[in-house]
């Protein structure tokens, strides 16, 4: 026997393809984790449905369902307390966590972010990335703290800018590098423990 599978919870608002491939990677026996819970604050998001297809506990908290940031927080931690992750796996969670959030699970907590970081934090960084004329783009994953994508960088993957590349031909791209980074970087960590 080996060593207990830590436990994951992911937090995702929308399509849910990194939290797949953490999922596919979770499938090896010898994968160092197993993803216990899905939790969004969007209903619609598809990765809740594949989570529930997956048989995997899931929750929803709607931002607007709550008065404030921190009571809207408060819930999700709730849940997360019920469920006594050991990492946190952001994967497409497009809120920023407060301080407080965040230090409830200090370090603990990881990000995918598709650019090479600290190049480009926030949204559109694909366009953004074209319009400054970058020969390299790629995507990060971090330890998360309180500012916008700004956590410690685990590890990066690069991949080409090409001549009339449009944003979504630079998403596909590095699309199919975050899938493989996320899981690696997650095995990585916790082996280092
Ligand atoms: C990914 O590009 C990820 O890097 C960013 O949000 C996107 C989520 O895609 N944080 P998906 O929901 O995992 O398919």
């Amino acid at each position: 026997m080996g060593q207990p599978k830590k436990r994951i919870a992911v937090l995702l608002s929308g399509r849910g393809s990194n939290f797949e491939a953490l999922l596919k990677a979770c499938a090896d026996e010898d994968y160092p984790a197993e993803i216990v819970a899905v939790a969004s604050d969007k209903p619609e998001a598809f990765g809740l449905k594949t989570a529930a297809d997956a048989g995997i506990a899931t929750a929803c908290f709607k931002r607007a369902d709550y008065a404030s940031k921190a009571e809207h927080e408060a819930a999700l931690l709730n849940f997360l307390a019920s469920i006594e992750p050991d990492y946190v796996c952001l994967a497409g969670y497009m809120r920023l966590l407060s301080a407080h959030f965040v230090g409830s699970f200090e370090n603990r907590i990881l990000n995918i972010h598709p650019s090479l970081l600290p190049k480009f934090p926030g949204l559109d960084t694909h366009q953004r990335a074209i319009y400054a004329g970058e020969s390299e783009h790629g995507c990060t994953v971090h330890l998360v703290d309180a500012g916008m994508d700004t956590g410690p960088i685990l590890a990066q993957a690069k991949v080409p800018v090409l001549p009339n590349d449009t944003a979504d031909d630079l998403a596909a791209r590095i699309l199919v590098e975050e899938h493989k980074l996320y899981a690696a970087t997650l095995k990585n960590l916790i082996e280092a423990e």
